[in-house]
């Protein structure tokens, strides 16, 4: 879909100043395609153009209340009183603390700006921890912008290697090759695979990082067990689990991937939903380990890490997820993949629609089961994107590229479904 007048020239003030016109390179659509936003609200965005949209993007995920959210916003204008950044402790980096450890069952958290500094500490924290250095990680899990796990995020296929032995791929230029060999990486939900390297390996590896589901390839579940298996392999080899709840987090359910799958991660990376939208992030962990960070310990910092704005979103955001946001979020999410896998199934479309409500994913394709990024690889993501597009064109704004799950807010109503459902309907009938 291409961009209106007032997104086009805004787009091109953009470029003067931004490479690609924008501030990540996942945002850049296209120059006659990159929308320019105006506002949101709720469940809304308007573009530059004054279009409306259903947003299910949100943002890649953070907006699980709505956005411009009224509690969270006044919260936030009731602590800028205070000032807004002291670098010395503050009552509301202590009240989150204290709810991040109720729902989530953690010991102790240290704050951080996003989750790409989240999960670079918690690397740390484990390597320091375990006295190793190696990262083993899964294909087709993005864990943010460091160098440390930027290997086999999205590796062209068959660039990648055989399944069984991975060639390792960096996500571009720029990151030093010499990174790569603290990493293993191998696709998800293969547990014979996954002992084997850790059995090879297990005396230099610090950390397993995982997505419980994978949310940056359209939410691919784990197979049952095998998050299980991790915790089971972890516990033998003095291995630290580390689980990336960037986008699970506050999210799946109250207490996370943690709760929904019913495993315990001995470190754990939060991020997006926590704050709303509002940057914050967090490394929650057992106290074993989080309570070796400190001077001449384990370094972690950040100037900005817990500052008042951030954390006082945090607050009242936690507050509406311990009050049953989260039903809303779940009640609107269920009924759009019913409704959505419905009209795939009429119309005879190999498709699977999958993952938790709140953040479902969609994958056109001949398999019975999708259960890694090479499933997804060989996926029809050409198709979707033209369906997705056509969507736009009728106001509804999931990410068109189908890694991106279907993100559901407290603010997303049930006529908002059916319209999206009748919407999607059309787009499906106009494009395949
Ligand atoms: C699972 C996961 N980890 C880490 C990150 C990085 O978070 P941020 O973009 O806040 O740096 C993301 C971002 O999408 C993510 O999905």
């Amino acid at each position: 879909m291409k961009s209106g007048p007032k997104s086009k020239a805004m787009f091109q003030r953009a470029k003067g100043v931004m490479p690609c016109g924008t501030s990540s390179n996942f945002r850049y659509w296209g120059d006659d395609e990159t929308l320019v936003v105006k506002r949101a609200k709720g469940a809304y965005l308007w573009d530059q153009d004054g279009k409306k949209y259903i947003d299910y993007r949100l943002g890649f995920g953070p907006v699980i209340l709505g956005h411009a959210c009224t509690s969270v916003i006044e919260k936030v204008k009731e602590a800028l009183e205070i000032g807004n950044v002291f670098a010395m402790t503050n009552e509301y980096e202590i009240s989150v603390g204290e709810k991040i450890k109720k729902l989530t069952g953690v010991d102790l958290v240290r704050y951080a700006n996003s989750g790409t500094e989240a999960t670079m500490h918690a690397i740390r924290i484990a390597r320091a921890y375990t006295g190793r250095n190696k990262v083993l990680k899964f294909e087709g899990h993005y864990h943010g912008f460091h160098d440390y796990t930027l290997w086999n995020t999205y590796p062209p296929i068959p660039g990648a290697g055989y399944r069984r032995s991975p060639v390792l791929v960096a996500h571009g230029s720029g990151i030093p090759s010499i990174v790569g060999q603290l990493i293993i990486s191998i696709p998800f939900n293969d547990e014979e695979l996954l002992e084997k390297k850790v059995k090879e390996n297990w005396g230099d590896i610090a950390c397993i990082i995982v997505e419980p589901l994978m949310g940056n390839t359209a939410s691919i579940m784990p197979r049952k067990g095998f998050l299980g298996y991790i915790r089971k392999l972890c516990d033998q080899y003095g291995i630290v689990m580390l689980m990336d709840e960037i986008k699970t987090g506050f999210r799946i359910a109250k207490g996370g991937a943690q709760e929904y799958f019913n495993v315990k991660a001995d470190l754990v990376a939060y991020g997006k939903a926590l704050g709303n939208g509002f940057p914050l992030a967090a490394i929650g962990g057992k106290k074993e380990i989080m309570g070796e960070i400190g001077p001449l310990m384990i370094p972690h910092g950040g100037t900005y890490a817990g500052n008042v704005v951030a954390t006082s979103a945090a607050d009242a955001t936690l507050d509406e997820i311990m009050t049953g946001a989260l039903d809303k979020v779940k009640q609107h999410g269920g009924k759009l993949m019913k409704g959505l896998r419905e009209i795939l199934q009429k119309r005879g479309i190999p498709a699977v629609v999958q993952g938790p409500s709140s953040m479902f994913g969609i994958i056109f394709s001949e398999k019975d089961e999708v259960i890694e990024y090479r499933d997804w690889s060989s996926s029809d993501h050409d198709t979707y994107e033209k369906v997705i597009l056509k969507l736009f064109e009728k106001g509804v704004m999931p990410d068109k590229d189908s890694r991106e799950p279907w993100f559901i807010s407290a603010s997303h109503s049930d006529s908002d479904a059916d319209y999206v459902i009748g919407a999607f309907e059309e787009a499906v009938r106009e494009v395949i």
